[in-house]
């Protein structure tokens, strides 16, 4: 039996292993990349089963390929059980994508087209996942680069599925960030069309603008611009616990934590915000 996470994390990454060993840090909870810690044995779950002792844990993978049109990855998905059963998550998430077909692993979170079809496949897909794990699986909105033309908006996509499937949401607030600069509409028209009752977890990330298109890289400090977003999010649904994701030029952990205050400070200037209001 697991309990809602609350508050601020971050995600652990091998180069920060021996400062969660050495020490209690400033943070609620910790995020792993499952699919580093499917192997059994080894010094990945070495430290994971250390550090999992003083932390909560969320789980959040990259190879479920729940859009596909292939059949479920069975051996994953119990890998994936396995592991939840070591470490006991808070919660598990994967992304609303698919990452390959016919057997050929792209190695890249890909969009979906935003159909009633598709609901209704991913929809399917994202049960069968909850019925095998037992529990709730949370899916995160991807950022994109080029949309297909399809009758339904993004958001219009991600609520449809959260609500016929029954599933949890990850909103990665940089993710919405990005993709309105790619395709130039509005975040809040995004954040106001997601079922509130259904989001579970924030992801908060830097990103680098490329010629015509912003990247996201996650690779520098989440920008202005996103905790602006973040704030309205925050406004629309409360506190929800959040993170921040960094998966390149990782720095020392105490950059994160310093990152990280600055959320917990935003956090509270908005709370003084509402009680002034
Ligand atoms: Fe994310």
């Amino acid at each position: 039996m697991t309990t809602a996470l609350s508050g601020l994390g971050l995600g652990l990454r091998p180069e920060h292993y021996q400062d969660f060993l050495a020490g209690s840090q400033p943070l609620d909870w910790l995020e792993i990349l499952s699919d580093n810690y499917l192997v059994p044995g080894g010094k990945p779950l070495y430290f994971l089963d250390a550090i999992r002792q003083d932390y909560p844990v969320a789980m959040h993978g990259v190879a479920l390929n729940i859009g596909s049109s292939d059949a479920l990855d069975w051996s994953y998905l119990s890998a994936i059980k396995a592991l939840a059963q070591r470490v006991e998550p808070h919660i598990i998430s994967d992304h609303l994508c698919w990452t390959g077909v016919n057997q050929h692993r792209m190695h890249d979170l890909l969009p979906l087209p935003y159909t009633e079809e598709t609901i209704r496949h991913v929809a399917k897909r994202i049960q069968d996942v909850q019925d095998f794990l037992g529990r709730e699986l949370v899916v995160e909105n991807l950022s994109s680069y080029l949309q297909a033309q399809a009758p339904l908006k993004e958001w219009e996509f991600v609520r449809a599925v959260a609500q016929e499937a029954q599933c949890g949401l990850l909103v990665d607030v940089n993710n919405i960030f990005v993709s309105s600069r790619n395709h130039g509409f509005d975040a809040m028209d995004y954040l106001k069309a997601l079922p509130a009752d259904r989001i579970r977890q924030i992801h908060l990330a830097g990103h680098t603008y490329s010629g015509e298109f912003c990247v996201d890289t996650h690779d520098q400090p989440v920008c202005t611009d996103v905790w602006q977003l973040y704030g309205q999010a925050v406004k629309l649904w409360g506190h929800i616990p959040t993170m921040i994701e960094r998966d390149d030029n990782i720095p020392p952990l105490q950059e994160l934590l310093d990152e990280l205050g600055q959320a917990r400070d935003f956090l509270q200037a908005l709370e003084a915000d509402y009680e002034v209001a």
